[in-house]
């Protein structure tokens, strides 16, 4: 039996197993909070004769300790809450080192093993399940075929800047993946639309809120789509993940706080910005802005603070995006897009139409000084049956914070790597 699902056994005994998360008492009466990774539930237990040797037990909890818990589910509050019978002890917690008080982030996250037991790292981490599992609903709906990138790859596809090399001692040294795009450009011909959700890795040297080293990206690409349908379909991507969120994590967010009227009236078609339009925003309120260059995280929160909902920004100029991204008849401007978060969380998609032209191509790997013998199995897809194909990349810790409206990526992925700090998880004593 579980928590969650108390509310089909009212006033039926039942059995549940879980780790005390707090206790109190009053008199002879013994209340433990249980959770059991589905809820938490109050578990009464009231001194009797029958009860003794279950009070016994009680007396030597601590928080954490595991246990057995027996009783009659009674309809309390608003919930539900066990008048327990009988409680078997099955390991006892060592003094845990989470408490109530203000441990600060530092602390919190060199215990982030056992932090995410905490409610709200919880509600987060729930959350990002719904929101996977709303993508790949989305994605199975519309008849798209998941194929997995590798994780090993021989080049960049996002600039050599961000590379994470591994280095071998029985062959040439690769790179983590950046993204899976042209991995799932090769998949597009031969499945038409595909998509992924796989780690990438970027080695960014900048400790931002927006920022992690290791990220999940979720990537499509579509063959005979341009980037106004690519837009189209982002948009609808994103409406239907936050819908089905608001349906089935309802819970969690509210949980969390979250003002979910933000979330509600966020619905399509979303505003879209040529960047020269958003250009001359940003330079109103920021006479230093140079146009033809990229947007920093502040620029990007000045333009989605124009709107309640997400807004696209798209024609960003070619030397600001990457070699594949395909050019605009005017010179100078690439047919790409980004799509800026409400509330100023910052890009949550990239995306735009490729580049078909062999020739083309290849300048831009030259013009990119990338070496273009990594590339050539990429030229094969422009030789072999070149076609318009677009495609996009969302974030998940981004959309997780927006969604979750959290302070930082990092609480949005069970075990962060961030810039900055010690990769790996610090033992409590
Ligand atoms: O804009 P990016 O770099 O686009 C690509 O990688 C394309 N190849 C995607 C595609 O078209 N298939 O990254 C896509 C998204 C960003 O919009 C952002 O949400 C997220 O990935 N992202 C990061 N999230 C967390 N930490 C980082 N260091 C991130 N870098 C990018
Ligand atoms: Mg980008």
């Amino acid at each position: 039996m579980f928590i969650s699902d108390l509310s089909n056994s009212v006033n039926q005994k039942v059995k549940l197993t879980g780790w005390v998360y707090n206790l109190r008492s009053s008199g002879k009466i013994r209340f433990i909070l249980l959770r059991d990774g589905t809820g938490i539930t109050q578990c009464v237990l009231e001194y009797s004769e029958e009860t003794k040797n279950a009070f016994g037990v009680c007396e030597t909890l601590t928080q954490e300790s595991v246990v057995e818990v027996q009783g009659v589910v009674k309809k309390w509050k608003n919930g539900f809450e066990i008048q327990a019978s009988d409680l078997r002890l099955i390991s006892t917690s060592e003094p845990y080192p989470i408490s109530k008080k203000e441990h600060g982030i530092d602390f919190l996250m060199n215990h982030r093993h056992l932090w995410m037991r905490s409610k709200k790292t919880h509600a987060v981490l729930r959350v990002r399940h719904h929101i996977i599992h709303a993508i790949h609903n989305f994605f199975n709906y519309k008849y798209f075929t998941q194929i997995d990138p590798p994780i090993f790859t021989p080049t960049a596809c996002e600039g050599t800047s961000t590379l994470f090399e591994v280095q071998m001692d029985f062959m040439d040294s690769v790179y983590l993946s950046q993204s899976g795009q042209m991995y799932l450009e090769a998949a597009s011909a031969a499945f038409n639309q595909v998509y992924c959700l796989s780690p990438t890795f970027r080695a960014e040297k900048s400790s931002t809120r927006r920022h992690l080293m290791e990220f999940w990206m979720c990537e499509a690409e579509m063959a005979f789509c341009d980037l106004n349908q690519n837009m189209v379909l982002i948009e609808e991507f994103i409406v239907s993940i936050i819908q089905y969120v608001l349906k089935s994590a309802k819970e969690e967010l509210n949980t969390l706080g979250r003002d979910l009227s933000l979330l509600e009236k966020i619905k399509t078609p979303f505003p879209k910005l040529h960047y020269d339009s958003a250009c001359e925003h940003l330079i109103k309120k920021n006479p230093q802005f140079i146009k033809g260059s990229d947007f920093g995280g502040a620029d990007e929160t000045l333009i989605s603070s124009l709107y309640d909902q997400p807004v696209f920004v798209h024609h960003y100029p070619s030397q600001v995006k990457a070699f594949y991204m395909k050019q605009d008849n005017r010179e100078g401007y690439s047919l790409s897009c980004d799509l800026l978060a409400p509330e100023g969380y910052g890009e949550l998609v990239g995306g735009g139409q490729r580049e078909t032209d062999k020739d083309v191509l290849i300048k831009a790997i030259q013009h990119h000084q990338l070496d273009q013998k990594d590339f050539e199995w990429y030229l094969d897809l422009r030789r072999y049956g070149s076609f318009v194909h677009s495609g996009f990349g969302l974030g998940v810790e981004r959309l997780v914070s927006w969604l979750c409206g959290l302070d930082h990526v990092r609480e949005a992925i069970p075990f962060p790597r961030v810039y900055g700090r010690k990769f790996f998880e610090q033992p409590s004593s």
